[in-house]
């Protein structure tokens, strides 16, 4: 019995995916290579963009007809599409080839949603049921990477965004938990660990006695040679706590993700960001003043409701200002039931000229951020293969920027020092060295 699991969308949802296989492969099936040799295939899915929701529809589609050659087949929809309102509705009524619809928070509903099948009923739920992590087992597939979620939801209703529709609130997990979680991960040899939350530094304020920098600081402690890594940070809850616990314990990277999504404070506002340009450049000015060397990488959207040509160059400066070592860069997507969806929209040829600018302008900064970088080592941890180039591996610095170079597979999960030779804007080319 063979599953395949079909993931889009962001890091929570590949976790999620592995929670998903470990749940299948408890049950007995085995991982294959794709939805044709499956016997039951799941689609995990995302829907914070609408590009990102037409094209999974039209992928749930494509399964009626592996259905008819294998009838057998059992169809899964689960993640943050089918959590949005009206779409399991959908889906039972116009894909009748789907077994088994859940949402983002009753993964732990699978094995009993599979049971039914084989009882020829359908299943559909997307009930809001708050699974414990520990209530079953995880097929982990990132080494030396592994994923370790801390929150779950969001309480900030960003005007654009659906997640807080499709995740819920925010809920903290206890700490002993994450404590728990990580410590035996480096125990099995894991050497990069990834806190995820939609908010990571709003950690503990639902549970009450804990916060974010806490944790990070009880992490800190853990003996062994390890990295910590967290995604994602609001700027509005960034304390100095946080910045100075990164500071202080050299196994937590000098590494931030931290979406600023504009440089207007116009703009800001009416995202409902709570903060404003000032107070994003300050913040920054205070993380590299405490650490000098930090990467800070970010979210950026153009085509927001109301965005003039003003608010637009405002973000270009602003992207010119701090330097970013990498951006990801979206064009504004309407959501419905976000709040923006009802604001006045900017034509689609305007949202495209404005992410042209911004994608060479962010290309441009990473390009001189690369110059920089050419001529000295860092500490790499090998990842494995590249397979966009041949015998090349890859593995990051610190500071997060993707290295390529030669050096064995079997030293994949190790630390080893690379001189970077050359750099091709987003791309570093180097050389593993014996010394530091
Ligand atoms: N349209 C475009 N981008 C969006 N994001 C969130 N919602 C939308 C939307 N409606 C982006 C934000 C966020 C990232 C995960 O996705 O930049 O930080
Ligand atoms: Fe969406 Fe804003 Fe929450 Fe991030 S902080 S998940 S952008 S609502």
């Amino acid at each position: 019995m063979n599953y395949f699991i079909h993931t889009y969308g962001c890091q929570m949802n590949i976790h999620d995916s592995e929670k998903i296989a470990g749940i299948l492969e408890g049950m007995g099936y085995k991982p294959c290579d794709n939805a044709e040799q499956a016997d039951i295939v799941v689609f995990n899915t995302c829907c914070i963009r609408e590009t990102a929701e037409q094209k999974i529809y039209g992928h749930i589609g494509a399964l009626k007809k592996l259905k008819k050659s294998n009838p057998n087949l059992i169809a899964v929809v689960c993640g943050c599409m089918s959590q949005q309102e009206g779409v399991a509705e959908k889906i039972r009524t116009s894909y009748p080839f789907v077994d088994i619809v859940l949402g983002t928070s009753n993964l732990n509903l699978l094995a009993k949603a599979i049971e039914d099948v084989g009882k020829k009923k359908r299943f559909v739920n997307t009930d809001f049921l708050c699974y414990r992590e520990e209530d079953f087992m995880q097929s982990r597939t990132s080494f030396p990477n592994a994923w370790v979620n801390i929150n779950y939801g969001c309480n900030n209703f960003c005007t654009y965004c659906i997640v807080p529709y499709v995740r819920g609130r925010e809920r903290s997990r206890p700490i002993d938990d994450v404590l728990k979680e990580v410590k035996d991960l480096v125990a099995q040899g894991y050497k990069e660990i990834t806190l995820l939350g939609q908010n990571v530094n709003s950690y503990g304020h639902d549970i009450g006695d804990v916060t974010f920098s806490m944790l990070l600081r009880e992490i800190g402690k853990i003996d062994g040679k390890f990295r910590l890594r967290f995604m994602t940070s609001h700027p509005k809850d960034l304390s100095q706590d946080v910045i100075d616990a990164i500071a202080s314990y050299p196994n937590i990277c000098n590494n931030i993700h931290l979406p600023v999504q504009s440089g207007s404070t116009e703009i800001l506002r009416k995202m409902n960001r709570r903060y404003t340009r000032e107070d994003y450049i300050a913040l920054v000015d205070r993380i590299r003043d405490k650490i000098p060397d930090v990467g800070i990488t970010t979210d950026i959207m153009v085509g927001f409701p109301g965005e003039t040509d003003r608010d637009f160059e405002d973000t270009l400066d602003l992207v010119r200002r701090v330097k970013f070592s990498s951006a990801f860069c979206f064009v504004y997507s309407r959501r419905k039931g976000t709040p923006a969806y009802s604001m006045e929209q900017i034509p689609y040829a305007v949202k495209k000229e404005r992410i042209t600018k911004l994608l060479a302008c962010q290309n441009q900064v990473t390009k001189e951020i690369s110059a920089t970088m050419v001529g000295k080592r860092y500490e790499v941890l090998v990842e494995g293969a590249n397979f966009r180039y041949k015998n090349t591996m890859c593995g990051r610095t610190e500071s997060g920027r993707l290295v390529n170079f030669q050096c064995d597979e079997s030293q994949t999960g190790q630390f080893v020092t690379v001189q970077i030779e050359r750099a091709s804007s987003a791309t570093l080319w180097g050389v593993v060295t014996e010394e530091k």
